[in-house]
C-alpha cells in the first residue's frame, strides 16, 4: 500500500527520503517520487518503477532540507511517472503525498477544469495539491485544513508550501501518520520502518488530526468545523530494536519471519498462563470474571489471513467455553446493516492494527453501541487505540507481505482467550491444566516442524509445477486449508483454493485430476476416518495428494506414488491447527523461491491494507 515519508532537518532531504522509502518498499507499490524545498523552490521527482530506479535518475543538484516522499500503489489511474506522487499544482507552489482515497475526486476534479485548472494526473490526490494553492486563508494551516474540509474520504497527507518554507504540514483520516523527533531533525512516516533507523521517539496522529512541523518541534490540532484546537499531542519512546527491520542473512523477510515463529510464540505466552488456576491471564482484555460470564456470543472478525485465523479462534472457543463463536470478514460485516447485541463480545484480529476494513467494523460495533476487544500486533496502532481492550500480540515487527509469525501468535491470543472465557464457565482445571501444557509445548514443537524444511522444499517444488491446487479441510482442519490456499496463492500465483473436505463430492471433485494436486489437513481426530475416505475418492481419480498428518495416521493403501505425508507433532487436538498451519508456510515460501518470485513483494498485493 502507498507509504509516506518527510524529512526536516539540517540535512540534504533527498537521500534521507529515498532512504525511508526504501524501507517502506516491502509493503507493495508501483511507483514512487520525492520533493524538496530548496532555495529554488520545489523540485520533484517521481517515476514508475521501483525506488532503486528513482535514486539513479534523481536530477543532479536536487537539494533542499525539508521534503517528502511517497511509494504509490495505484487505485486512480495506471502505474506510470505522472500518476506517481508528490503531485503539485499548476505554479508548484505547493506539493502533496497522499495514502488513501479521495471519494468526491471527481466531482472536485470537474470543479477545477471549469475554473481552467489544468489537471496532468489521473488521481484523486492531484486535486488536493490545486486546492490548497488556491486557498485564501494566511497560513498553510489554515489552508490545508480548508481543503480537507472540502472533501469527502480516507487520506494520510505531508503538504510542502514554498510560501512557508519552514515547515510540513501533515494530517491524517484513516491512513495511519506517525511524526519523529529526532536530534535536531523531524521525520514523518506512514509506517514505523521508515523511521526505526533515525529515530524512536514518535507521535501517533488520531483521525481528523493534524500537525506543524518544524524544526523547533510539532504541534498537533484536531480538524473541526469551528477551526483547529490544539491537541497538545506528545511524542514517546517505543520500544522496537531497529535489527528487527532488516532481513540480515536470510533471503526474504517471510523466511525470517517464518524461522522466527518458537520465539514469537514463546513472547506472546509469557506471563500470560495462570498454572495455579488454570487459565489464562489477560488483563489487557478489561473484563472481570462477572463480565467474562455474562458473555452469550462471540463474534470474531478479520481480513484476508486474519480472518482464517479468527476462524480457527472461533471454532476454539466454541470448544473451550462453549459459547456460540463464528468469525466473519470484516470486510463484509458493515454493509449488512449487523445487529449488535449488548451480551456479544465482539473480538476483531490485524496484525497491522491499520486494516481500515477492520479498523470501520470497529467503529460500527462502537457506534451501536457493542464492545470489542482487539488482538493486535503494532503498538499504538489506529485499531489498538479504538478498542476497548484486547491483546498484543507481541510478534514483533512483521515486515513481509505474507504473514507468518503475527498469524502464530493471533492463534496462540485465542487459546489463552478461549482459555479464561472456559475457566469461568464449565472448563475443568484438569482441562485447563492440559491445554497450559499443550501451549507451553508449541514453541518446540514449532521447532520439530522447521527442521523438516528440506523435504517440504521437496515436496513445494513438485507442487509448484501444477497451476491449480485444492487445500481441503474439515471443523478445526478447514480454516487451516483456507489459510494454507491463501499463503500459496498470494506469493506463488498457483490457484489454490480451499473446500471442506466433506463439500468435495459435491461438485469440485470433477476437477480432480492428476494435474490438479491436492493438500489434505488430517489430524488424528474424531474426523480421521472419514478424511481419510475422502482421500480414497480423490486417489481413485487419480490425484495427487499431500497429506499433512499426525504419525501413525492409518491412510488405508492409499498408492505411495499418489500420496506424500507430511507429519506435524501431535499436541491438544484443540491446539492442533497452529501446527498444521506451519509447514504449509514452508510449502507456500518455497513453491514461490522455486518459481523465481519476489517473496516479499508479491504482485498486486500490499502489507497492510488502508484503503476499502
Ligand atoms: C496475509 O498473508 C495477507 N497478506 C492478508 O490476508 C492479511 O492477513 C490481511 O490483509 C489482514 O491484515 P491485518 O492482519 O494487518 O489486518
Amino acid at each position: 500500500m502507498c507509504g509516506i515519508v518527510g524529512y526536516l532537518g539540517p540535512h540534504q532531504a533527498a537521500p534521507l527520503l529515498l532512504e525511508g522509502l526504501a524501507r517502506l518498499e516491502h509493503r507493495g507499490y508501483d511507483s514512487a517520487g520525492v520533493a524538496v524545498l530548496g532555495g529554488s523552490g520545489i523540485r520533484v521527482a517521481k517515476r514508475a518503477g521501483r525506488v532503486r530506479d528513482l535514486s539513479e535518475d534523481l536530477p543532479k543538484r536536487f537539494t533542499g532540507k525539508v521534503g517528502i516522499g511517497h511509494t504509490r500503489w495505484a487505485t486512480h489511474g495506471p502505474a506510470n511517472d505522472v500518476n506517481a506522487h508528490p503531485h503539485t499544482d499548476t505554479k508548484e507552489l505547493v506539493a502533496v503525498v497522499h495514502n488513501g482515497i479521495i471519494d468526491n475526486a471527481a466531482a472536485l476534479r470537474d470543479e477545477l477544469a471549469e475554473e481552467g485548472v489544468d489537471l496532468v494526473s489521473d488521481t484523486d490526490t492531484e486535486v488536493l495539491a490545486h486546492l490548497i494553492a488556491g486557498s485564501g486563508a494566511d497560513t498553510l494551516e489554515g489552508k490545508v485544513a480548508e481543503t480537507l474540509g472540502r472533501i469527502h474520504g480516507t487520506y494520510g497527507i505531508a503538504v510542502l508550501h514554498v510560501d512557508f518554507p519552514d515547515r510540513i504540514v501533515v494530517a491524517r483520516n484513516g491512513s495511519p501518520l506517525i511524526i519523529g523527533v529526532g536530534d535536531k531533525e523531524m521525520y514523518v512516516a506512514s509506517d514505523l520502518a521508515a523511521l526505526v533507523r533515525y529515530t524512536t521517539t514518535v507521535a501517533h496522529l488520531d483521525d481528523g488530526e493534524m500537525a506543524t512541523i518544524t524544526s523547533a518541534g510539532f504541534s498537533t490540532y484536531r480538524l473541526g468545523a469551528s477551526g483547529l484546537a490544539a491537541t497538545n499531542r506528545r511524542a514517546a519512546h517505543v520500544d522496537v530494536d531497529p535489527a528487527s527491520y532488516d532481513a540480515g542473512e536470510y533471503d526474504s523477510f517471510m523466511y525470517k519471519e517464518i524461522l522466527e515463529q518458537p520465539a514469537a510464540a514463546e513472547r506472546v505466552l509469557r506471563g500470560r498462563l495462570d498454572e495455579r488456576f488454570a487459565t489464562g491471564h489477560l488483563g489487557g482484555l478489561n473484563l472481570d470474571a462477572r463480565e467474562l460470564r455474562a458473555i452469550r456470543r462471540i463474534k470474531v472478525l478479520g481480513c484476508g489471513s486474519a480472518y482464517y485465523v479468527g476462524e480457527m479462534g472461533a471454532t476454539l472457543i466454541e470448544e473451550l467455553a462453549r459459547i456460540p463463536a463464528d468469525a466473519e470478514a470484516a470486510s463484509e460485516f458493515r454493509y449488512r446493516n449487523p445487529i449488535i447485541e449488548p451480551d456479544t463480545l465482539y473480538v476483531v484480529v490485524s496484525q497491522s492494527g491499520e486494516t481500515v476494513d477492520t479498523l470501520l467494523a470497529v467503529q460500527e460495533i462502537q457506534r451501536k453501541g457493542g464492545r470489542v476487544i482487539g488482538l493486535v500486533n503494532v503498538v499504538g496502532s489506529a485499531i489498538a487505540r479504538e478498542v476497548d481492550g484486547g491483546i498484543y500480540l507481541h510478534a514483533g515487527p512483521e515486515v513481509a507481505v505474507a504473514s507468518t509469525k503475527a498469524l502464530t501468535n493471533m492463534f496462540l491470543g485465542f487459546a489463552m482467550l478461549a482459555l479464561q472465557l472456559g475457566r469461568v464457565r464449565d472448563l475443568s482445571i484438569a482441562d485447563g491444566r492440559r491445554l497450559i501444557a499443550g501451549l507451553e509445548a508449541l514453541p518446540h514443537k514449532i521447532e520439530q516442524i522447521l527442521a523438516t524444511e528440506e523435504r517440504l522444499e521437496a515436496i513445494a517444488a513438485r507442487l509448484a509445477e501444477a497451476e491449480s491446487l485444492f487445500f481441503i479441510g474439515r471443523v478445526r482442519g478447514f480454516p487451516v486449508a483456507r489459510e494454507g490456499a491463501q499463503k500459496f496463492k498470494e506469493i506463488s500465483y498457483r490457484h489454490a483454493e480451499a473446500y471442506q473436505t466433506s463439500e468435495l463430492k459435491h461438485g469440485p471433485l470433477a476437477l480432480i485430476s492428476p494435474d490438479v494436486p491436492t493438500v489434505a489437513i488430517v489430524p488424528d481426530d474424531e474426523l480421521v476416518e472419514r478424511n481419510v475416505a475422502a482421500l480414497h475418492e480423490i486417489a481413485a481419480r487419480g490425484g495427487p495428494l499431500v497429506v499433512v498428518t499426525h504419525e501413525d495416521v492409518a491412510l488405508r493403501g492409499l498408492p505411495s506414488d499418489l500420496a506424500e505425508r507430511i507429519v506435524v507433532p501431535r499436541s491438544e487436538r484443540e491446539l492442533d491447527p497452529i501446527l498444521l498451519t506451519i509447514p504449509l508456510q514452508v510449502l507456500a515460501y518455497h513453491a514461490a523461491k522455486h518459481l523465481g518470485h519476489d517473496i516479499d513483494k508479491p504482485r498486486n498485493l500490499a502489507k497492510s491494507v488502508t484503503v476499502e
